[in-house]
Formats: C-alpha cells, structure tokens, sequence
C-alpha cells in the first residue's frame, strides 16, 4: 500500500468519525431539548393543578395528600399515573409506608400533551429522576385504564 492512499484512507476514516460524532451529538441535544420543555411546561401545570395539595416540593400534606417523594410508588406505577391524573383516584394507597384514603379530582380536559409534560415533571423532580416521559407514552398509557390496579 502506497503512503498516498493510506493517508487517504486515514482522513477518510478522521472525517467519518468525526460526522459521526456531530450527528450523535445533535440528535442528544434535540432529545435534551424536548426533554427541557415537556419539564418546564409541567412544572407550570404542576403548579396550577397539583401543588395545592400535593405542595411545591412534592411532600403532600400529612395523612391527607400523600407525597410524590416516594420513587419506589412512581416507578412501579408509572404507567398508570396517566390514568390517576386523567380520571383521578379513590382507593386505598400505600405511599412512603403510609396509608392514604382520600380522593383525587379527575382532570378529563387536559390533553394528554400536559398530562405527558407534568408526568416528565413530576418522575424527574422530589428525588426522582425517570426521563423523559412523551405524549405518545400518555396515550399509549390512557388506552388502559380500564383495568389497573395500585
Ligand atoms: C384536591 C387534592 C389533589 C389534587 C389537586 C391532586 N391530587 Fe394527586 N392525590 C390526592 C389524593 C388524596 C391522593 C390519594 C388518593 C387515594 O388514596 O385514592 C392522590 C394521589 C396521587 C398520586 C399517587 C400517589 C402518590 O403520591 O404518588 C399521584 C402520582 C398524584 N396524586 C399526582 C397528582 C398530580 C400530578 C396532580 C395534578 C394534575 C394531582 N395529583 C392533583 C390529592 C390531590
């Protein structure tokens, strides 16, 4: 193999791995970005829909509201908080080791692009950190709520 085309072969492979790089880089930042706005737009809704009874740093209110701090609870019944946010709740939960009872309002307006964007919000905030979580997921969830269980 001559110099020339050994040179050659090694620019060809600089310049595809540095494509490469630019091209992996630009598609993190895209996801980073969709990740930045579902999160800021469901920490406005959170703060117009949730925060007066589950409070600003997600504690809840004593053996009232319980606390969305429990990142066990958010991420074993991720795919059912769609269906807690849309239709509300009134069961017996276990949340932190604490029993709770009392009843959450349905939300059947929102579309289930804000409901996406406080999921993403609240499963990356109070200690948890779950990514991003998009409308595709909340519609995918929403179809079955017919039947889940906590
Ligand atoms: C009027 C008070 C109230 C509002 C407003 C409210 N919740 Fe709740 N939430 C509750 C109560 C009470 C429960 C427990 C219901 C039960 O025991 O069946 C609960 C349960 C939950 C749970 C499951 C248990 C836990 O703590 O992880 C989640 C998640 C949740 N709420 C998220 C939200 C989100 C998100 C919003 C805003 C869209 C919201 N809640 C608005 C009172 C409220």
């Amino acid at each position: 193999m001559n110099i020339k085309s050994s040179r050659s072969k090694l620019i060809g492979a600089v310049l595809f791995t540095l494509f490469t790089v630019i091209f992996i880089q630009a598609c993190q930042s895209e996801q980073e970005l969709t990740y930045a706005r579902y999160y800021i737009n469901g920490k406005k809704l959170y703060e117009q829909h949730c925060q007066n009874c589950h409070n600003a740093d997600g504690e809840g209110l004593g053996g009232l509201y319980p606390p969305l701090t429990d990142t066990v609870f958010l991420r074993s019944n991720k795919n059912e908080l769609a269906c807690i946010i849309k239709y509300g709740l009134n069961d017996t939960i276990t949340v932190d080791e604490k029993k709770f009872e009392g009843k959450m309002p349905a939300e059947r307006q929102m579309p289930d692009i804000e409901i996406a964007q406080i999921i993403t919000y609240i499963t990356n905030s109070f200690g948890n950190k779950q990514g991003l979580y998009d409308v595709t997921n909340a519609t995918t969830d929403l179809k079955n709520c017919g039947n889940f269980s906590l």
